[in-house]
């Protein structure tokens, strides 16, 4: 970014741009869990909730190209190595040890939440103070609030299906 660019802006660009960095590892993170998850996933609705899953996790990979190119126009380098993912990530990684789709669900809905408190907290760090980061902060989080709000559907269809088949054997 240009020197008056910078210079316009009312916030610690550092604290920012640490920030950042957690969240481009939290978005990899993000990412592998939705890619891994949905290829392993097994059990009722997959064929129909699989090709979702890797929608979302195309969404958090252009979070991360978001998120890095911000970096660089701040003046800051992106984690560099994926070894670092797991230092500076403040969202927990889960391994789909369990391929159960409703597991995997609330594997990749508990990231979700993580990643909705990320770019609310980003949103208020930056509000008035850097518009441009602000921005992109509120349109990642609409996003998350979407992915959230599909799995919480996906969940709550897989629940009624449960319970309807008990009725029918009853
Ligand atoms: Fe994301
Ligand atoms: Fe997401």
């Amino acid at each position: 970014m240009g020197k008056h660019g910078l210079e316009i802006l009312t916030i610690d660009v550092e604290m920012l741009k640490k920030n950042l960095n957690e969240a481009l590892c939290e978005e990899w993170l993000a990412y592998y869990q939705y890619w891994i998850g949905a290829r392993l996933m097994e059990g009722p609705m997959r064929s129909e909730i699989e090709p979702e899953l890797l929608l979302h996790a195309n969404q958090e990979l252009n979070h991360a190209v978001l998120v890095a190119d911000r970096i660089i126009q701040l003046g800051g380098t992106p984690i560099l190595h994926p070894a670092d993912w797991f230092k500076h990530s403040k969202c927990e990684y889960d391994a789909p040890t369990d391929p159960y789709v409703e597991i995997i669900l609330n594997q990749n809905l508990k990231g979700e939440r993580c990643a909705i408190q990320r770019y609310k907290e980003l949103a208020d760090f930056t509000n008035g103070k850097d518009h441009t980061t602000h921005q992109m902060a509120t349109t990642i989080l609409n996003e998350e609030l979407e992915h959230e709000q599909d799995i919480e559907d996906w969940i709550a269809d897989l629940k009624r299906m449960k319970e309807d088949i008990k009725k029918f054997r009853m």
